[in-house]
């Protein structure tokens, strides 16, 4: 099965409306191919109108979001729904970074609540797992985060879901695992994603963060499991997030 590589970028709680639209301008015209950025809620509107001016024809950059609510729209002040997203033109959204999960309590069920909600409305979403350097047998714990947030997705739905494996110590660290450990955690994730959904587990792309960049991104694609990359860092800068897409798309 040939699973089309992905390269998103993960902005955090980073970039000013004026940062994302000088990015748009250098990225937008030098893309090689589709590629997908998670911006803070408060560029999104703006992004997605500026790609499709930028753009011709169908537009190579998605948008999308960093978190959202499992929830309707209702009284949860403070918190953004899937439709709200879509409403403003994202089509993506990280599910339970580790740093949601580290700092804003996010756990398996929440996050499990939060991929169903999202698969519901039309958004794809980029769920994230990963251990942290002291985890004792790290492809159990992994293992466990996969199934409990997969939980009760449909088998039509699995194949629009994509993962994100993000060993923890490697995330804004510069320490990246290498390539054939990425590649031996994520083929274990694929095993647990065949158990739940079967022969479409091999149509679910796995992707891999923790500080990949232009300079290293080649060696994890060219791992057989690996469909792609979660950036932090060298997602902000236009030329190196070209540069990476031209990696994936070789
Ligand atoms: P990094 O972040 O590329 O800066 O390590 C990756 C992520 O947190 O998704």
């Amino acid at each position: 099965m040939k699973r089309k590589k992905l390269v998103a970028g993960n902005w955090k709680m980073n970039m000013l409306s004026s940062d994302a639209r000088r990015f748009l301008e250098e990225a937008v015209p030098n893309l090689a191919d589709e590629a997908v950025v998670c911006v803070p809620f408060t560029v999104l509107s703006q992004m997605s109108e500026r790609i499709r001016a930028l753009s011709t024809g169908k537009p190579k950059l998605a948008v999308g979001a960093q978190t959202m609510s499992e929830k309707d729209f209702g009284a949860y002040t403070g918190e953004i729904a899937a439709e709200m997203l879509i409403d403003v033109g994202a089509e993506y959204v990280i599910l339970g970074h580790s740093e949601r999960r580290m700092y804003f309590h996010e756990t398996d069920e929440a996050v499990n609540a939060k991929t169903l909600a999202a698969l519901a409305k039309g958004l794809i979403p980029i769920v994230c797992c990963g251990e942290a350097e002291n985890q004792p047998n790290p492809e159990a714990f992994v293992g466990g985060q996969i199934r409990r947030v997969v939980e009760g997705i449909s088998k039509s739905d699995s194949s629009k879901l994509i993962i994100a494996y993000e060993p923890i110590w490697a995330i804004g660290t510069g320490k990246t695992a290498t390539p054939e450990t990425a590649q031996k955690m994520i083929s274990h994730i694929r095993t647990e994603l065949r158990e739940v959904f079967g022969e479409q587990a091999e149509e679910i792309r796995i992707l891999y963060g923790g500080s990949v960049k232009a300079s290293n991104i080649r060696d994890f694609l060219a791992q057989e499991d690996i469909d792609g990359a979660l950036v932090g860092g060298a997602s902000m800068d236009a030329a190196s997030f070209v540069a990476m897409v031209e990696e994936a798309c070789r």
